[in-house]
């Protein structure tokens, strides 16, 4: 795709400050597309409570997160964000998943971005450790420790699922973003063009997946399946001159 159409789609996706890291998918497989029926939907209300963590920007909770996320903020899930309690990080499953975290009359939607300590002790329910922007918009800063109820949600996000491979050519790292839907990837699947035939990831920790298939010099193919079962596949959202640690941007989401 030539580069001004590239940056034309990732301004019209809201992205123009990532046109330079996010390539666009040609898009268009050939091959019967998977049809998802319905759509993933909210669950029910239940109780916890929240904490804040990172200072006032969003600084310290972009980078470095036990979902794998390189850099939330630059991944577009900015600073809408939650560390979560073991029961809900799940070992990195729950990471991408989307709630929406009400305290007494403000509600805000995050994404699961890392994994928060457990409950605390006297509280109820599960622990989400906000952003202090994401916090301060359901409470206020000396509250420190408030009861909320929450409950999963879909996941509204803009654009296609991303992909960006690290590692090397005989052990790829996979890290998947963007995750629309049910937002919770459980199983991934790539195929090249040439040699590669469909061969499944595992996952590394959070949400990183890896294959020591050598997948160099081909246009690759991603298939995820949410934690709702629901599929996406990317066709050959990274072209065969893929390169290490850039990030690739599929057409299409959940
Ligand atoms: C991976 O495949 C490419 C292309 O066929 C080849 O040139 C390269 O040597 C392979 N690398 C490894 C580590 O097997």
């Amino acid at each position: 795709m030539p580069p001004l159409l590239a940056s034309l789609l990732l301004g019209l996706g809201g992205l123009t400050l990532l046109a330079d890291v996010i390539v666009v998918a040609g898009g268009g497989g050939g091959a019967k597309p998977h049809v998802n029926h319905g759509r993933f939907k909210a669950g029910p209300w239940e109780v916890g409570h929240v904490t804040f963590y990172g200072g006032r920007d969003g600084s310290g909770t972009t980078e470095g997160g036990a979902c794998g996320y390189k850099d939330t903020a630059a991944e577009a899930y900015g600073v809408q964000t939650a560390a979560v309690s073991p029961a809900l990080f799940d070992g990195g499953a729950g990471c991408g998943a989307c709630y929406e975290v009400k305290g007494v009359d403000k509600a805000v939607v995050v994404t699961a971005t890392n994994q928060a300590p457990p409950p605390v002790s006297g509280q109820q329910g599960e622990h989400f450790d906000l952003t202090m922007p994401a916090f301060l918009q359901i409470a206020e800063e000396k509250a420190g420790i408030v009861p909320i109820s929450y409950r999963r949600v879909a996941c509204t996000k803009k654009g296609g699922i991303r992909y960006t491979i690290t590692g090397n050519p005989s052990y790829n790292m996979v890290m998947v973003t963007n995750v629309g839907g049910a937002g919770d990837v459980v199983a991934m699947m790539v195929k090249g063009n040439k040699r590669v035939k469909w061969t499944p990831l595992q996952r590394s920790w959070g949400q990183l997946w890896k294959t020591e298939a050598n997948l160099t010099s081909e246009s690759l193919t991603f298939r995820v399946m949410t934690g709702d079962h629901r599929k996406a596949t990317s066709w050959h959202v990274l072209p065969s001159d893929w390169q290490f640690g850039k990030t690739y941007q599929a057409t299409k989401n959940f």
